[in-house]
């Protein structure tokens, strides 16, 4: 008899099925399946991985992720982010040293491209007819590049109006059949759980627990950056909750496997008017009260998360937080960000309001180490850019306005001296 290397087991009543079952749920109970792996080979793992020399960030870490697909991945390849330190940012923030993890970097502009590469190969190993996702749409956009390389039909169910136009933009042109919903996000989702049940498509959305496995990857890649020694802080914004579940994952599996011997603190950032999960957090993770939501950073507009337990767990087993910050915080990140030159969209810069934000309130101190996530590209949202730097802008005060003038170098010289700028 061979060992297995990895299984799917329920979170809710520990059933086990194979690891190339497509049940989107338990078939038990329907409770969300994670991913479980036999213990690898701890001795030599920290070489191991430094030798491995996948072009991928994801499939470089394949031991810990899905072992048995490393060599018939669907990768374009992605991961592989930087860790950047922009002192701007760390001033602004009151934390010495703040390093930001930018996941704009990725192929799609986002980091689901390291949970789609792993969803998508098992797609495709199971041999699904046609995959699907609800979105906020960087999702959506993920799903449609990685579903084109892979040659598999894509299904994306986005709210209408919702959605950016880069994420839409991006989902039609790699070819996925979009549909527009009347509707919020949480809408889209609750109709495409019916969807994958009643016409059989392969669900991509985070409660796929091979989206997780891929996703681990930013905290695995980062550990590493940071030669395996754990910063105190990692900060992320939290939507769906799909990707704290995965931070809370490769904390955990990072310690047993030793590759790290303390764990870093998760700190979940929500947007005020979608902050379910930091509600819950604030009366002892009660239980998780659903919202109507609204907020300018639309990739996290969600007011019923699916992966509530785990991501309550994660947050729990990592003496972490969970907070909302305002929109106006949110774009005010947002500029500082842009003008240090790194740029991200209104969801990601929740993450750097919240490193303020706990800064100010003593939670994170000055010379603790952070990592904030920085989980989407600034022409994500080029929208809301608009928004803030031209006319009738939404934040006047942050605005870089545009100055039109007639082709004239007079004129050119008028504005340079006007603002004080002098020509060499
Ligand atoms: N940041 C960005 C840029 C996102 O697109 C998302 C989620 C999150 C943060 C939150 O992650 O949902 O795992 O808690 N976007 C999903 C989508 C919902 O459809 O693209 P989460």
């Amino acid at each position: 008899m061979t060992t297995r290397r990895t299984w799917q087991r329920c979170d809710d009543c520990g059933h086990e099925v194979d690891e190339l079952d497509r049940s989107p749920r338990c078939p038990v109970c329907q409770g969300l399946l994670a991913v479980v792996h036999a213990m690898p080979a701890r001795d030599g793992l920290r070489a191991r991985l430094a030798a491995n020399r996948s072009p991928s960030g994801v499939w470089r870490f394949g031991e810990l992720v899905l072992p048995t697909a490393v060599d018939v991945a669907v990768s374009h390849p992605e991961g592989n982010t930087p860790l950047l330190e922009r002192a701007a940012l760390s001033a602004w923030c009151g934390v010495d040293g703040l390093l930001l993890k930018h996941e704009g970097h990725n192929p799609t502009g986002s980091f689901k491209d390291r949970g789609m590469t792993v969803g998508m190969t098992q797609a495709k190993r199971i041999g699904a007819t046609a995959v699907a996702c609800a979105s906020t749409g960087n999702t959506s956009a993920s799903l449609a590049a990685y579903a084109a390389q892979a040659g598999i039909p894509a299904l994306a169910i986005v709210p209408d109006g919702q959605v950016t136009i880069g994420k839409l933009s991006q989902t039609l042109a790699y070819g996925a059949r979009t549909l527009l919903v009347d509707g919020d996000f949480d809408d889209c989702l609750r109709l495409m759980q019916q969807v994958s049940v009643e016409l059989g498509v392969y669900l991509l959305n985070s409660i796929n627990p091979f989206r997780l496995e891929g996703q681990k990857t930013i905290v695995l890649e980062l550990l590493q950056q940071c030669d395996w020694n754990a910063p105190d802080w990692i900060v992320l914004p939290a939507g769906n909750l799909g990707n704290t579940s995965a931070f809370g994952k490769a904390i955990d599996e990072a310690m047993a496997w030793r590759l790290i011997d303390r764990r870093p603190r998760l700190a979940a950032v929500q947007a005020e008017g979608a902050g379910p999960f930091a509600a819950a957090f604030s009366r002892g993770f009660d239980q998780l009260t659903p919202v109507h939501a609204e907020t300018i950073a639309t990739a996290i507009k969600i007011g019923a998360p699916a992966s509530y337990h785990r991501a309550a767990r994660a947050i729990v087993a990592t003496d972490g937080v969970v907070l909302t910050v305002s929109d106006a915080e949110i774009l005010a990140a947002k500029v500082a960000i842009d003008r240090a030159g790194v740029g991200c969209e209104p969801a990601s810069a929740a993450a750097v309001a919240g490193v303020r934000k706990l800064r100010a309130d003593g939670t994170i101190g000055r010379h603790d180490r952070v990592v904030a996530v920085l989980t989407g590209h600034i022409l994500k949202d080029p929208g809301v850019l608009q928004q803030i730097h031209q006319n009738d802008s939404i934040a006047p005060a942050l605005a870089n306005r545009p100055i039109r003038i007639p082709a004239d170098i007079a004129a050119v010289r008028d504005v340079l001296s006007s603002s004080g700028e002098r020509q060499t």
